[in-house]
């Protein structure tokens, strides 16, 4: 379980609901994130792209090809998403890819999703992804943080991510060191493959390597949490997958299934 100083009990593992419930609804969208909270999901997991004026949107892809559509004709729009305005993107359809039952969703700003579900469920937390950041010339990880402190998400002391409203994540361990040198209270997760000799920057509070990493190295997690170190780890949908995982003491896993997790976790 989760690193707790000693005689306090560990944290609970966390169900981070992967882009929204995003096995049910259309990925980053109002319906999947609505669908995560009814799923009593603890984080939602948010991927961010920048649009051309700058504003920070929850997307996946550096692209619009995969997930944008016209909503008039169901025309794939294609493209990155640099090069469109929130005002362009807030005219598109981001659900009708996923079917037809699914049109009408709209982009997300990724202030409008923390706002609207900080009021909704104040407990409902973030794990947000800086996605491919060395892409852009803004810096993602200064436009994350300028919005973070709008809306009164930079704690003001270190935060654990047991229970920091707001964890963030990346693949890019460069991303993770320019977070911390803008604003050092907030956790990290760090995606990619860990060192070999797995001596852990300090700049990463969690680990969050792919979930057949962790299960081909068993003894990962706690060499971790002898580090301080917190283990989360992506995308597990198979209910036997997750018992797995839970057996070998990760502290939160990335699910597009956050009902199928919520009972495996809740379980033990
Ligand atoms: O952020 C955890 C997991 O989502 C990483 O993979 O490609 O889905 O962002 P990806
Ligand atoms: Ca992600």
């Amino acid at each position: 379980g989760t690193p707790a100083p000693a005689g306090e009990p560990a944290a609970p593992v966390l169900v981070i609901a992967h882009r929204g419930a995003s096995s049910y609804q259309p990925e980053h969208t109002f319906a999947a994130y609505d669908l995560a909270i009814e799923m009593d999901a603890d984080m939602i997991e948010c991927d961010v792209q920048i649009t051309a004026d700058e504003q920070l949107v929850c997307l996946h892809d550096t692209t619009l090809n995969r997930t944008a559509r016209d909503p008039d004709t169901g025309a794939q729009i294609t493209g990155r998403v640099e090069t469109y305005t929130l005002a362009q993107l807030r005219e598109m359809d981001f659900g009708r890819w996923k079917g037809a039952q699914f049109a009408g969703q709209e982009i997300v700003p990724l202030a409008e999703q923390l706002l609207c579900y900080r009021t909704i469920n104040p407990r409902m937390r973030f794990h947000i992804e800086t996605k491919d950041p060395e892409g852009y010339d803004a810096s993602m990880e200064e436009l994350v943080v300028e919005l973070l402190d709008r809306v009164g998400y930079v704690p003001d002391s270190p935060a654990s991510p047991a229970t920091s409203p707001i964890i963030i994540q990346s693949f890019s361990g460069a991303s993770l060191e320019r977070l911390k040198a803008v604003a050092p209270t907030l956790p990290t997760a760090y995606l990619s493959t860990p060192p070999a000799n797995w001596q852990i920057p300090d700049a990463y509070d969690a680990l969050s390597p792919s979930n057949g990493y962790i299960r081909s190295n068993p003894g990962f997690v706690d060499a971790m949490h002898a580090q301080g170190k917190f283990v989360h780890t992506y995308t597990v949908d198979d209910p036997a997958i997750m018992d797995q995982l839970l057996d070998l003491g990760v502290d939160g896993i990335f699910t597009n299934k956050p009902d199928v997790l919520r009972e495996r976790v809740d379980a033990r």
